[in-house]
């Protein structure tokens, strides 16, 4: 059968499952959500975050850290998956990429010089280390932070990445566009190898949904970063979420009712001056050609407009009918006022584009322990509920994340993990979540 009868095929099913009532009728469409204004995460919503026994990470002390990859850091990471998300075995083995960076450099610096590396192997546990994705002189960026990637069953995959700056900028910028670096994966009786690599700029904001680097006015934290695809078995089409700051000038940004959550809290809530600076959001694009080299912008997912600057590698887990979003975000980057853990934050809603409540009430998922609250970042839940993360700054006193990088180069050295954490295990029950184990190291089966 060709492409074009199986995509008539799969929307005559996806109609007539409407019309049966075997899937959800979707409340909200892109175009609704643009009238209706994007469902917010709450200041109220967010006030409740609180670390429980259920979702605090156990203690990771620094005699733990054993570092993965020879002479290099490794933090943010992503197994390569299938078309439907579930992670790839191909021929025995699964495959991780991770930002890279030789470790003789100072943690804090490795964003500025970030490589994807993959690895490999076949108990999902112990990785080797294979080498750079792609020849980086071909790639776009003058370096490349994190994405998503996908193996098609003809072994060709896609690798989405974030391209950082611009080759040639004399200084450091922190431009960010969205890139897709197309190839072909062979499993040698060596291991794994790339080759045939074509790479794309498939998104960048447009001062629309996705806020500019010019409109963000040279303000905290920027972002229109960290592309993860992902096919949607209720819509049919193939998408990328991504973490951007909500469209318009930074000093035009105001917070709506919405930002600040029900009638009643409106009444003795008053949020804080500078709290509208902080705009992070969730994006979302939708794909346009088989080769998904293009892309069209829809308005954003979840907007987090007066709560936090940064919602970080979005990514959705699909359980039954219902949608989890999970991002990663910073202490730091809370808006005044509100006050949460370098965490895993999560939401769900019965569609794409549905009312996205905070699990667990205010959000939190996994909280780093109070007392290492730096110990860990960047999770990502797989669909198996297995969490991965790396092991960050530990066991700092009192000094906090923001801070590290004014402290001997020697303490920075000693307390940065650079290589991932012990892996968590997720029970997730309708808008409940909590952590039930920890695993090895790296463990993603
Ligand atoms: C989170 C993050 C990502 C980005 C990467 C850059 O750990 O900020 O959003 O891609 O780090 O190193």
């Amino acid at each position: 059968m060709n492409t074009r009868s199986e995509d008539i095929l799969k929307k005559v099913w996806l109609i007539s499952a409407l019309f049966l009532g075997l899937l959800p009728a979707f409340a909200s469409t892109p175009a609704q959500a643009d009238e209706e204004g994007t469902p917010a995460w709450s200041r109220q919503e967010a006030s409740q975050i609180e670390r429980t026994d259920d979702n605090t990470a156990p203690y990771i002390s620094q005699e733990e850290i054993d570092q993965m990859a020879p002479n290099h850091w490794v933090w943010d990471t992503w197994p390569l998956r299938n078309r439907d998300g579930s992670v790839a075995t191909v021929k025995g083995y699964k495959v991780i990429f991770a930002l890279t960076a030789p470790d003789d450099v100072l943690p804090g610096k490795r964003h500025d010089m970030a490589t994807i590396r993959y690895f490999y192997s076949k108990n999902g546990q112990d990785w080797k280390m294979g080498g750079e994705a792609f020849d980086t002189t071909d790639a776009y960026g003058s370096r490349q932070w994190a994405g998503s990637a996908m193996v098609e069953d003809d072994g060709s995959i896609h690798l989405f990445y974030t391209a950082t700056g611009r080759k040639g900028n004399e200084q450091l910028t922190y431009e960010q566009r969205l890139a897709l670096a197309n190839g072909e994966m062979e499993v040698t009786k060596d291991g794994i190898e790339f080759s045939d690599w074509s790479h794309d700029i498939i998104l960048t904001p447009d001062g629309e949904y996705y806020q500019t680097e010019a409109q963000s006015e040279g303000g905290i934290l920027y972002s229109f970063r960290d592309p993860w695809f992902f096919e949607d078995k209720h819509t049919g089409e193939t998408y990328i979420t991504f973490e951007g700051n909500s469209a318009g000038q930074a000093s035009d940004q105001v917070c709506q009712p919405r930002n600040i959550g029900d009638e009643s809290f409106q009444q003795t809530h008053e949020a804080p001056d500078g709290s509208a600076e902080f705009n992070g959001n969730v994006g979302l694009a939708v794909s346009k050609s088989e080769d998904l080299t293009e892309w069209e912008a829809l308005p954003p997912v979840l907007e987090a407009d007066c709560v936090n600057q940064q919602l970080e590698r979005p990514h959705f887990v699909m359980k039954g009918n219902q949608y989890y979003l999970f991002v990663d975000s910073h202490k730091f980057t809370f808006a005044p006022g509100i006050q949460g853990p370098d965490g895993l934050y999560g939401f769900t809603a019965d569609s794409l584009y549905g009312n996205y409540e905070p699990l667990n009430g205010s959000g939190l998922v996994v909280a780093n322990p109070e007392d290492n609250p730096f110990q860990a970042y960047s999770w990502i839940v797989l669909p198996n509920g297995k969490v991965i993360s790396f092991i960050n700054f530990v066991e700092l006193g009192d000094v906090s994340l923001v801070d590290v990088g004014s402290q001997p180069e020697s303490f920075q050295y000693e307390h940065f993990g650079g290589t991932l954490a012990p892996t968590l295990k997720l029970k997730i029950n309708k808008n409940q979540t909590q952590i039930i184990k920890e695993l090895d190291d790296g463990r993603i089966k």
